[in-house]
């Protein structure tokens, strides 16, 4: 049988295939310390629950228009309006079953096959599998690893762009490292998207999870609202991965298109989880806020943690839930050729499970710098135990190559 090129351009997510490894290794009797999935420990709070169970129970269980309850495309449009200082109605927002969805969406509604697509690189392994899946290129832009922490090379960036971009991803808080991007830095961006006619796909799934500094949607700056696919969701801030629930913000003549878009894919996202979210976003906010203060106590001590270890070196992140420690040197005192080898010897012989950078469509070479990602939405006790094998591990490593820090 053929099957289509684009099916083929897809890419597996590295984060479900470690997922895949570490179940079957703790279902035959492992134990594994897992750093390596982005999703919340917590369970989602009992208002939400209760919200969605009462709205079966009130058998709202038939389609929704597809791009959402009227209800809850209003309560996000005022949630997005009080939270970017953006005026939203309604009508630009569209519902859908996760972010990832949205994504998906946003780029197969305006990049052509052909086109050019900046992003960030690392990056979150969805955007270059679905640029490449609709055949057009992601072309990635890096960060520069400075001594106050990642920055994205907006000078790179501004080189990149050509009469054949049309689109620039961003994601910030940024997953892998944490980083978030400074007003001055968006403003650049925002100029170049102006003077080029670009769109700015902004994925904001982590902008309720930030611990230093303040979150700036570029949506929010001037002539910007009209050209910025905002997508954000309930997975990361509300622990929802499970319920799939997200949702683009966009101008309305896009929303137009994005209706059409989710009726051909999915009619609708499941009705009941819409009114679970109203509840999320109009309900009391204190289990959000207490799992982010969570995270931030988790986030100082996985860094402190991580920086202990040999041949590590460790940015305090800024937001989202993830450390990305350089361990271009421990790769070297461990005798191991790069990220991907302490990937795997990690889970193998420590018992943790990491994710190197390849995961995130960074090059990955003896000549380049190595990173791997941690996942600190693990608990204290996880992160500690977690931390102490990784060390161990790098010890005896060390001590049986006769390798020196
Ligand atoms: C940057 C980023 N965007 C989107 C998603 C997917 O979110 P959702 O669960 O709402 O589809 C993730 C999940 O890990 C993510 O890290």
């Amino acid at each position: 049988m053929d099957y289509a090129k684009r099916a083929q351009r897809l890419e597996p997510e590295r984060a479900f295939s470690v997922l895949k490894k570490v179940s079957e290794m703790v279902a035959s009797g492992h134990d594994i310390i897992g750093f390596h999935i982005g999703e919340p420990d917590f369970t989602t709070p009992e208002n939400i629950k209760t919200a969605a169970c009462s709205s079966i129970h009130a058998n709202r269980t038939h389609y929704s228009p597809p791009s959402g309850v009227p209800a809850f495309r209003s309560a996000i449009a005022d949630y997005i309006s009080r939270t970017r200082g953006i005026s939203v109605s309604p009508e630009q927002v569209v519902v859908a079953a996760g972010t990832k969805l949205a994504i998906f969406c946003a780029i197969m509604s305006c990049v052509e096959s052909g086109a050019d697509v900046l992003g960030p690189v690392p990056s979150y392994p969805a955007y270059p599998s679905i640029v490449s899946m609709i055949g057009a290129n992601f072309i990635p832009v890096p960060f520069i690893d400075t001594d106050q922490g990642f920055r994205l090379d907006l000078d790179r960036l501004a080189s990149l762009v050509t009469p054949n971009t049309s689109m620039i991803i961003l994601n910030f808080p940024h997953n892998p490292t944490g980083t978030l991007l400074p007003r001055e830095d968006l403003a650049r961006i925002a100029e170049i998207a102006i003077e080029h006619d670009l769109w700015v796909l902004s994925d904001e799934i982590y902008s309720r999870l930030v611990y230093d500094g303040d979150f700036v949607s570029i949506s929010s700056l001037p002539d910007m609202a009209e050209r910025t696919i905002l997508v954000d969701g309930f997975s990361k801030a509300y622990a929802m991965t499970g319920w799939r629930l997200g949702f683009a913000v966009v101008n309305t003549e896009l929303a137009a298109l994005f209706d059409t878009f989710m009726a051909n894919a999915h009619s609708c996202t499941a009705t009941f989880t819409q009114y679970a979210g109203i509840e999320a976003l109009t309900g009391p906010q204190h289990e959000a806020e207490k799992m982010r203060l969570k995270f931030l106590k988790r986030r100082d001590l996985v860094v402190t943690e991580l920086n202990r270890v040999p041949g590590f070196r460790c940015h305090m992140p800024l937001g989202a839930f993830y450390a990305f420690p350089n361990v271009t040197e421990a790769c070297r005192m461990a005798g191991l050729a790069d990220a991907d080898q302490l990937q795997d010897a990690l889970l193998d012989d420590a018992g943790v499970a990491v994710l190197s950078m390849s995961a995130f469509h960074s090059p990955n070479g003896p000549k380049d710098d190595q990173y791997i990602r941690i996942s600190y939405a693990a608990g204290e006790r996880e992160i500690l135990e977690g931390t102490r094998r990784i060390r161990d591990f790098m010890t005896s490593r060390i001590g049986r190559s006769g390798r020196h820090i």
